[in-house]
């Protein structure tokens, strides 16, 4: 069985798109996957009942979906005598939700299919792998996705530069909610270049506040400093909604987790919609944040970044 991870970003969404750097994490849900030898190549997703059939031709036209496009890409280079191949998928992770889904979708599949055919890459070779398979879904995405949900842990992301691996002191405690409300990163990134077309110091401005908040951030989760790393994450949570990137619903979920005693709360992601990350001190303290949260008629859940 086959397994990849969702990620969450911890800080610097946004101002990672103009090279300042961003914390990302994976989570531990995400998507599990295994492949079998079948008549037709072809991939199930539960708990979506999504089947998508490939045809025996292997000629996709351009009516196919994303996901069969997707699918196609991760059987290609496979070695000609191959036999057909299903693959059996569950998703533990909300779509949609700035979680990533379809990165982890992904690595799951494709680290499936090598397991089925006894071709081995490294995780790394897989991240780069599931990047063709992203690239079918986000176009020009910034690859932290795939490299999260391949390899796990924390990384420092600056774009185009080498990864660089967060050691955390200790696991960060986590309540996670989607707000139900789907958001576009590809809108909210578009929205975030008119402001700063608009008012080009002002922005950069909050981009530079933004920078100094990750790598603080950093800082804090080497040192293990869960109650300053709260701290930063509603800074950057103020930031980001001045950049209009928060919504009615995310901040209601915020502030619910915040009066239920998180350290720190905040969106995640695109922002616009999509999910937020709640810090707590540990399993215990998430008990109160998850009921509140509950409340607010969303479902959220606890992880444990950085194992
Ligand atoms: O929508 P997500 O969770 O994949 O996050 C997008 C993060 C942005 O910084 C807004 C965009 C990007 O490409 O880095």
């Amino acid at each position: 069985m086959a397994f990849a991870r969702g990620k969450i970003i911890l800080l610097g969404e946004h101002s990672v798109v103009y090279g300042h750097p961003a914390i990302a994490s994976a989570i531990d849900r995400g998507v599990e996957a295994s492949a079998r030898v079948a008549e037709r190549d072809r991939l199930v997703i539960e708990p979506w009942g999504q089947t998508v059939e490939l045809p025996e031709s292997d000629e996709l036209d351009e009516t196919a979906s994303p996901i069969a496009r997707a699918f196609a890409v991760a059987l290609a280079n496979r070695p000609a005598n191959r036999p057909r191949i299903q693959v059996d998928c569950r998703v533990d992770l909300p779509s949609g939700a700035g979680l990533g889904c379809s990165a982890s979708l992904g690595v799951a599949v494709i680290d499936a299919i090598d397991a089925l055919l006894e071709s081995t890459r490294t995780r790394e070779a897989l991240a780069d792998a599931a990047f063709a398979w992203e690239q079918v879904f986000h176009g020009n995405p910034s690859g932290v996705d795939n490299t999260v949900a391949a390899l796990g842990g924390i990384v420092c992301f600056r774009r185009g530069q080498p990864l660089e691996t967060v050691r955390p002191k200790r696991p960060l405690p986590m309540v996670v909610a989607f707000s139900g409300e789907s958001s576009s990163t590809k809108e909210t990134v578009a929205s975030v270049a008119r402001q700063r077309d608009r008012r080009p110091a002002e922005v950069d401005a909050l981009f530079e506040a933004i920078a100094s908040l990750a790598n603080n951030g950093r800082l804090a989760i080497e040192a293990g400093d869960l109650v300053g790393l709260g701290k930063l994450f509603d800074a950057n949570h103020m930031l980001l909604s001045s950049l209009m990137l928060s919504t009615e619903s995310l901040e209601r979920l915020c502030g619910a987790a915040r009066d239920a005693g998180a350290l720190g709360a905040k969106l995640t992601g695109g922002g616009g919609g999509g999910s937020m990350i709640a810090l707590v001190e540990d399993r215990e303290a998430s008990l109160p944040v998850l009921e509140s949260l509950r409340r607010e008629g969303v479902e959220p859940f606890f992880v444990e970044a950085g194992t």
